[in-house]
């Protein structure tokens, strides 16, 4: 697979949708030159919260993570691109919004750890098996179009 085909796993999450940000956080992905290759939205049912979340199964948090994630619609996303894994979360910001800089979406568009508005992959193994719960194959465009003044 071509670098330019590296894809990750971004959900808004349901304060996100509720505070109509999804138009935002997406025109900011497909205006850095990543493209969408995977869009929809569902009410994700609690098997597949804790799967996602897997790696907190036993963090004090974990309960209210897993109702919080499960409280309503979720818009999920696949995008493609050159290093799009690690810049995703560069533009996402840190887990408390507190701590992101300004001009991240999370320092932009939020305060609270619980409620920070949007999941990224954290790294590219972590975007396989995120991209393989919450998409079928057949919801993931096989061939996406670059354009071509993006890359050298
Ligand atoms: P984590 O994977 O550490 O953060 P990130 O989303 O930046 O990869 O945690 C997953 C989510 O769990 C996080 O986005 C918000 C929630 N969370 C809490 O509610 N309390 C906490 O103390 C932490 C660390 C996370
Ligand atoms: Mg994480």
């Amino acid at each position: 697979m071509s670098v330019q085909r590296e894809r990750t796993f971004i959900a808004v999450k349901p304060d996100g949708v509720a505070r109509g940000l999804v138009g935002e956080i997406i025109a900011r992905f497909e205006k850095k030159g990543f493209v969408v290759v995977g869009l929809k939205q569902l009410t994700p049912t609690k098997e597949l919260a804790e799967a996602h979340y897997a790696e907190h199964k036993e963090r004090p948090f974990f309960g209210g993570l897993v109702s919080f994630i499960t409280s309503g619609p979720v818009v999920a996303i696949c995008l493609e691109g050159k290093g799009v894994v690690a810049a995703a979360r560069l533009m996402i910001g840190v887990t408390n919004p507190l701590a992101s800089a300004p001009g991240t979406i999370r320092g932009d568009y939020a305060i609270d750890v619980a409620k920070n508005i949007i999941h990224g992959s954290d790294s590219v193994e972590s975007s396989t098996r995120e991209l393989k719960l919450w998409f079928a194959d057949n919801e993931l465009l096989a061939v996406a179009t670059p354009n071509p003044n993006l890359y050298e």
